[in-house]
C-alpha cells in the first residue's frame, strides 16, 4: 500500500467545480493507495475537503487521513511515500525546509536514517 499526502487543499488537488480532473479524483481510480495527510495552513478548509472525501464512495481510502497546518508538522507524525503538490508557486520553489521542495529533502533524509 502506497501512502500519499496532498499538499494544498485547493482546486488542483481536490477539484473546483468544472469536472473531475483534479489529482484526488484521478488517484481514487487506482488501487493500493491510501491518503494519510492533507497539508494546508487553512486547516478548516482542509477539514471540509476531507469530510467530503470521507462521505464519498472512496471514503475508505481516506480513513487514516489527518489535516496538518504545515509540512513540518505533518512530518512529526507521518512520512508519506509520495506527495501531490498543489500550492501556489511561491511555496514550492525553494530548497528551504518547510516548503514543498524541502519536503523531498526531509523525506529523503529520513529514509537514509531509518
Ligand atoms: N487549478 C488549476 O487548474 C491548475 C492547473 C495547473 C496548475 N495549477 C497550479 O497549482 C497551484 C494551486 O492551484 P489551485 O487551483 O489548487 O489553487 P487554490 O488557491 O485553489 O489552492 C491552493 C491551496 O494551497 C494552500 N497553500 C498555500 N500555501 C501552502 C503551503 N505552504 N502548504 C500547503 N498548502 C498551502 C492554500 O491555502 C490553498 O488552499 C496554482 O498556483 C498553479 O500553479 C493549477
Amino acid at each position: 500500500m502506497i501512502s500519499v499526502a496532498f499538499i494544498g487543499a485547493g482546486a488542483v488537488n481536490f477539484g473546483g467545480g468544472d469536472g473531475p480532473w483534479d489529482h484526488a479524483t484521478r488517484l481514487e481510480r487506482i488501487d493500493g493507495v491510501k491518503v494519510i495527510a492533507i497539508v494546508d495552513p487553512l486547516t478548516q478548509k482542509a477539514e471540509g475537503v476531507l469530510e467530503k472525501r470521507w462521505n464519498s464512495a472512496h471514503g475508505s481510502m481516506y480513513k487514516e487521513c489527518k489535516v496538518y497546518p504545515s509540512i513540518a508538522v505533518m512530518l512529526e507524525s507521518v512520512k508519506p511515500d509520495a506527495a501531490f503538490i498543489g500550492t501556489p508557486p511561491f511555496f514550492r520553489g525553494s530548497m528551504e525546509h518547510g516548503n514543498v521542495a524541502g519536503l523531498v529533502i526531509d523525506l529523503y533524509t529520513d529514509m537514509n536514517t531509518l
